[in-house]
């Protein structure tokens, strides 16, 4: 297979969010692959309508088409597939000790250091299109207000930072590498999720959603990508992605 991913990649130097840009260029037909890359983004977007701080030339803000032939209730193997991305690009070339946290948020040292957002364009059971919106902290020394003691960069781990442009070469080879097994063989990406969770399993938890909340201890994934957590009285629930927020409970901060 050759590699597709960045095949096409649009830079820009300033843009609102580059998961706003691919989807319009997804809409209007763009391939599977392109890329958006992004110095600074004015509108940054995080999960479940949070801000995502995009400060130019510190971060890598990245945004990826895709259009994988599934169902849409296999999606989420494919936002996990991301995270094992990120999780393995700074792991190898950058030697650092990350963990995930479910379902695609990567930390160092307890820290956030990368969140994924992914936004799907759905027709019926099918996914017409997805855009898989990255951001790394790269070179940030410091972070304002209500992330500064829950980020963290590659700066403040490793002593260096790198320009996006050089990170992104190997991301995307593993990027591309994940979302083809997510595609063929999603029970690998789940198995690979979990060798790199600390959240994975004994873990204790608070899960909070609309429906309220409700504490319990991690008991790997489901085949679909949603989390199992075992509830006091033995009952295993599957939490699915969405609006949904996860917290550890104890040491694990
Ligand atoms: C999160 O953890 O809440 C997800 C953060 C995702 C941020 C990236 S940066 C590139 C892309 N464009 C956006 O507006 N958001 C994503």
């Amino acid at each position: 297979m050759t590699s597709k991913f960045g095949s096409t990649l649009l830079q820009y130097d300033r843009v609102s969010s580059t998961n706003d840009l691919a989807s319009e260029l997804a809409a209007s037909g763009a391939d599977e692959g392109t890329c958006v890359l992004a110095r600074e983004q004015t509108a940054g977007r995080g999960r479940q309508g949070r801000s995502w701080s995009s400060p130019a030339g510190e971060g890598l803000y990245l945004s990826l088409i895709l259009k994988p032939e599934i169902k849409v209730a296999w999606s989420s193997v494919i936002t996990l597939a991301g995270a094992v991305a990120v999780a393995e690009t700074l792991r190898f070339p950058f030697g650092l000790p990350t963990d995930i946290k479910w379902p695609n948020d990567v930390l160092v040292s307890g820290r956030k250091l990368c969140g994924i957002l992914v936004e799907s364009a759905i027709e019926g059971e099918r996914l017409d299109y997805a855009v898989m919106g990255i951001g790394v902290n790269l070179g940030q020394a410091s972070f304002p207000g209500e992330i500064a003691d829950t980020a963290t960069s590659l700066l403040i781990e490793t002593g260096r930072s790198i320009p996006a442009e050089v990170f992104i070469v190997p991301l995307l080879e593993r990027l591309e590498y994940w979302y083809r097994t997510a595609t063929t063989n999603p029970d690998r990406v789940i198995v690979r999720w979990e060798e790199l969770s600390s959240y994975a399993r004994g873990c204790p938890v608070r899960i909070e959603s609309i429906d309220g909340a409700i504490e319990g201890i991690t008991d790997g994934l489901a085949a679909s990508g949603a989390l199992i957590v075992e509830i006091a009285n033995g009952e295993k629930r599957e939490i699915v992605s969405g609006d949904v927020r996860i917290r550890a409970l104890g040491a694990q901060g």
